[in-house]
């Protein structure tokens, strides 16, 4: 995907640091509502850092990416963070966290496979008695068609406008599409981009049932739409022995 390579660099212009303030707060309370001691997270899929810039302040933060480039960006806002890179299915760091929190990059996790592999990552990095939290952007119950835009200006004359359509061609296959049409200026020159992300669509007994099997147990805290809109948290306990 082009925004999370080749044009990582324009990432805090589509989707800036300061609209997670909210919604990282409530994710801290929910980890501490399990754990309260917690002090070690570990992030997988963390993207530009936005979530981890405010999670820091309250955990000592390990995040992980796949993408080399994205790891840049969110060193650029969170140079005190240890960052490594690797793909959440197949990471492993032979340490546990109190915490593991796994944010909007699940989406990515495009089968059942996909996600059995991030549960079990996440419970094999979670300490005994820790937590593992899910924020996915929805279910298969709570995906709706939808459009939205944005952008930022940044400080360096860059600025970006984007429109981004979420749709789902086949409502048998288990994914859906979401397309960015971005705008990319630098002072008076405007360049175009085309992306297209495919995110899996699962329903919320198979995410509970795949969190289960890997042996987690399970609830579903409910979140405060007007922050979260359709996202849906799973709180996800590694027993204590
Ligand atoms: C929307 S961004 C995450 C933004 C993040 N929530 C934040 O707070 O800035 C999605 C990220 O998922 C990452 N990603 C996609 N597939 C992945 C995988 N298999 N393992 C780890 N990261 C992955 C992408 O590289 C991208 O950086």
């Amino acid at each position: 995907m082009k925004i999370y390579d080749e044009y990582a660099d324009w990432f805090h212009l589509l989707t800036a640091r300061k609209d997670y303030a909210a919604e990282a707060a409530d994710y801290v309370s929910l980890i501490e509502s399990i754990c309260p001691d917690a002090r070690t997270l570990l992030e997988l899929g963390c993207g530009g850092g936005n979530n981890a810039s405010y999670l820091k302040h309250r955990f000592d933060c390990t995040l992980t990416d796949l993408s080399p480039r994205m790891l840049d960006v969110s060193r650029s806002i969170n140079p005190e963070c240890e960052h490594i890179a690797g793909d959440m299915r197949t990471l492993r760091l032979g340490r546990q966290f109190d915490a593991v929190f796994v944010h909007d990059a699940v989406e990515y996790m495009t089968t059942a496979d996909d996600l059995r592999q991030v549960a079990s990552t996440a419970y094999v990095h979670t300490r005994p008695g820790g937590v593992a939290l899910f924020v996915p952007d929805g279910t298969a119950e709570t995906f709706a068609e939808c459009v939205d835009d944005g952008g930022e200006d940044g400080a360096d004359g860059r600025a970006m406008r984007y429109q981004e359509w979420a749709f789902d061609p086949d409502p048998t296959d288990g994914v859906y599409e979401v397309h960015f049409a971005c705008l990319l200026r630098e002072g008076g020159a405007v360049r175009m981009i085309h992306d297209r992300h495919v995110h899996g669509l699962f329903t919320r007994q198979l995410w509970l049932d795949v969190l289960a099997s890997a042996g987690f147990d399970v609830t579903l805290p409910p979140l405060d739409v007007t922050t979260h809109d359709t996202q849906v948290a799973f709180l996800a306990k590694r027993p204590a022995r």
